[in-house]
């Protein structure tokens, strides 16, 4: 059984006198453990797919059956629960609270949960310690870089253990070195067996991951090794792109390299 199974999604916005066909026909399916990347121009329903993926929104037509149960009519308390319990989530703009510390945001999820102080530390601990953060914990959001904010807000997305992290543009807001060290983070998190769902418009951060998707007008137009859907994407942007794709990947190939050389 697939964690994530999309069946003819439809998500049509009605706004009185026009109606938005943001997703057309939307039918993929996502197991456990997968990294997946959804790429497409500005416009082409990402977000709005995020957005049902994550039970912030229910579709118009169609099934989405998420850990085998059918989520696509709940009400909203019922999605509020089940995004509670089953997902992470990380934002372009991090959302963190600025009073709080590193530490606190990251508690802040376990806090709605009933979990003991005594209890809730030691796992906000641990999950600062994944991103390698745990020398920041005492900091608030504006005493710390942009790329080191993304990280509390993975730490908060991981810190109750989620069947799914969903990340819309996590390095929209960052620049191309600070955002390639956030993708290595993903692909960590990946390596380490958790479920993850990213939108970005970057072919290049694409290209590193797995699988893509990539939707054109609210369709899925291809669904295969991230390495290609990301380059056709990319020849779809322009030359330019897809050679900032090839770069990008024989920086992170030349990385690897020292990473690993004696
Ligand atoms: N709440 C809404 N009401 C009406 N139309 C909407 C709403 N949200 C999105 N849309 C429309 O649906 C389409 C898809 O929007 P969406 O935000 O999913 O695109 P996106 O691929 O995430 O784009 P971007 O890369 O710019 O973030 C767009 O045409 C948008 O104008
Ligand atoms: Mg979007």
């Amino acid at each position: 059984m697939a964690l994530i199974e999309l069946d003819h999604i439809g998500k049509c916005y009605d706004l009185g006198l026009s109606k938005v066909h943001a997703l057309k026909d939307i039918h993929v399916s996502i197991e456990t453990g997968e990294l997946v990347a959804i790429v497409g121009q500005s416009g082409s329903g990402k977000s709005t797919l995020m957005n049902i993926v994550g039970c912030l929104d229910v579709p118009t037509s169609g099934r989405y059956h998420l850990s085998g149960r059918d989520v696509s009519e709940l009400s909203d308390d019922e999605l509020s629960d089940v995004r509670n319990l089953e997902i992470g989530f990380i934002f372009q703009s991090f959302q963190l609270l600025p009073r709080a510390s590193a530490l606190e945001n990251v508690e802040l999820p376990l806090i709605y949960r009933g979990i003991s102080k005594k209890e809730r530390r030691e796992l906000a601990i641990a999950a600062l310690e994944q991103v390698e953060l745990a020398d920041r914990m005492k900091h608030r959001p504006t005493e710390l870089s942009g790329g080191q904010r993304q990280r509390v807000a993975i730490a908060r997305a991981l810190v109750t253990q989620p069947s799914l992290l969903l990340a819309d543009e996590p390095t929209g807001n960052l620049d191309s070195r600070t955002g390639e060290e956030i993708v290595r983070l993903f692909l960590d998190l990946h390596s380490k067996g958790n479920t993850i769902v990213l939108v970005t418009h970057e072919p290049k951060l694409a290209a590193r991951c797995p699988r893509a998707v990539r939707i054109v007008d609210g369709l899925v137009i291809a669904d295969g090794p991230g390495r290609e859907v990301a380059l056709a994407n990319a020849e779809a942007m322009g030359a330019d792109v897809v050679a900032q794709v090839l770069a990008a990947e024989a920086a992170a190939a030349s990385h690897r390299k020292g990473a690993f050389a004696p």
